[in-house]
């Protein structure tokens, strides 16, 4: 039987982060990954969409030019060359985690885990079975989509996020039920190909979990690029019709309150993608007896990652809560850390999310309503990118930069953005947010011109 100081099972961002911490730290570390290294971030998420994504814009971009005195005549797409190159980010980040394994001396196994005892893990491939031990186990096994009882929802053409990043179609009408994270983000690259996008979401807005300013405004921005949005809508059918294409029959009242009252309204499409969000993934991990405590299929852990099972750890989709690859990376390191008694790698408290749309989303820290819920004297401040050189220069959006900061001490609480490169500027607030700055104090900071993020220093000074 091989022995190590650590075993990780999962080799998505969180996992292959700690792995690589733990090695780096000078523990024999093990990553053992059923699939490919990347986990669904590089292989069915944040990369392939990102990778949609551009070629999205590059095609509108192109189809725009005329307007900065490019001239392409005639542009098109190819979505068989949009996919292959897809696959091309995909393998050359791939290769590149493989490569850091070596260097870093992390031993990566490819097969089944399946945690036997809180120190032993079998590993199962098809051409044999190997016993592992170890002093600590790592679960870092992440989510999948989830898939809603809706009639209708196994037809062919009806898809999760998974299946649409592998799509080799020009697709005409795509509906898509819910309208959170990765709804929005795939409306956006769809919308820009010249796809007619419905989106159905049950709840009263988008993006229910986010800022009610920045989902009004995205629901704006987003009518006006020609997306259909049905909010308070719930589906009853997906139907397949005799020529193949798929109806989705739904209701617009509230969800929660009579979804059979209301005229039954309908929304043709030639693909359904379902994003009503992600569930912790488990199946056939644990030995029976061998399984730690879990809540609504979430591995439960403490401040320190450990499970209810002494020397067995989680982090990251797992254990639910954020699921973003940057916290499970961040979650990761720290989880190994606190194994060795060493003070963390990441500060956990404030975790940016961004939402890649046209224009971008980020937001960190706090919003107004939950400065307000916690009962601490806020104010605010919001800037308009219409006036940005930068944003006029490139015809960018229409957008706003908003901070929310301590009344009396100007500290600030959070930062809400929805412009250019928005994704890439909300580090200046992790940062400012993780040092405890004023706003006064990251106002000094001299920004290039001209830029985007001047218009941070404008946000923070009147
Ligand atoms: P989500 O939780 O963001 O949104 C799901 C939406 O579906 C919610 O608005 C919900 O109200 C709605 N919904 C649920 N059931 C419904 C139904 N039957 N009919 C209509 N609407 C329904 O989940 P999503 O978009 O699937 O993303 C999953 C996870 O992936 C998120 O937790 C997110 O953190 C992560 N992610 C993050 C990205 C980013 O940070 N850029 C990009 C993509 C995914």
């Amino acid at each position: 039987m091989k022995e190590y100081d650590l075993i990780v099972i999962g080799a998505g961002p969180g996992g292959y982060e700690a792995a690589f911490e733990a090695s780096g730290l000078g523990m024999k570390t093990a990553l053992v990954e059923k699939d490919a290294v990347g986990g669904t971030c590089l292989n069915r998420g944040c990369i392939p969409t990102k990778a949609l994504l551009h070629s999205a814009e590059l095609y509108k971009s192109a189809a725009d030019a005329g307007k900065f005195g490019v001239c392409f005549g005639e542009v098109s797409f190819d979505p068989v060359r949009i996919r292959e190159r897809k696959e091309e980010v995909v393998l050359k980040l791939r290769q590149g985690i493989e490569g850091t394994a070596k260097r870093k001396k992390t031993e990566i196994i490819y097969g089944k885990a399946v945690v036997e005892a809180a120190d032993t893990v079998r590993v199962i491939s098809e051409e044999d079975e190997e016993l592992l031990r170890a002093k600590h186990i790592l679960i870092a096994t992440g989510s999948v989509p989830v898939l809603p009882p809706i009639p209708g929802s196994t037809l062919p053409g009806v898809v999760t996020s998974d299946g649409l990043l592998n799509e080799t179609e020009k697709i005409g009408r795509l509906v898509i039920i819910g309208g959170g994270v990765i709804s929005m983000e795939f409306a956006a690259a769809y919308a820009m190909l010249g796809t007619q996008v419905t989106v159905i979401e049950a709840m009263p807005q988008i993006l229910p979990n986010l800022d009610k300013e920045i989902a009004r405004s995205l629901k704006m921005q987003m009518t006006k690029d020609g997306v259909l949005i049905r909010t308070s809508a719930r589906v009853r059918e997906i139907r397949q019709e005799a020529d193949g294409s798929l109806v989705c029959d739904y209701t617009e009242e509230a969800a929660a309150k009579d979804a059979d009252a209301g005229e039954l309204l309908h929304a043709e499409a030639d693909r359904v993608l379902i994003a009503v969000g992600r569930r912790a993934y488990t199946e056939g991990l644990f030995k029976e007896g061998a399984a730690p405590e879990t809540d609504r299929g979430r591995i439960v852990v403490n401040e320190n990652f450990e499970t209810s099972v002494p020397g067995i750890y989680a982090i990251g989709d797992v254990t639910g809560g954020v699921m973003l690859a940057h916290y499970a990376a961040a979650a990761g390191k720290n989880a190994v850390r606190r194994m060795l008694g060493l003070p963390d790698a990441a500060d956990l408290k404030f975790v940016p999310s961004c939402i890649y749309t046209k224009p971008e989303i980020a937001c960190v820290g706090m919003t107004e309503d939950e400065a307000k819920t916690a009962g601490i004297p806020y104010s605010s401040r919001k800037v308009l990118m219409g006036a940005n050189g930068k944003t006029v220069v490139t015809d960018g959006e229409r957008g706003y930069i908003r901070v929310v900061f301590e009344k009396e001490s100007g500290k600030i609480l959070g930062a809400q953005m929805m412009c250019e490169r928005a994704t890439d500027m909300i580090s200046e607030f992790t940062e400012a947010l993780t040092l405890g700055l004023t706003t006064e104090e990251l106002a000094r900071a001299i920004r290039p011109h001209p830029t985007y993020s001047e218009a941070i220093t404008e946000a923070l000074r009147d």
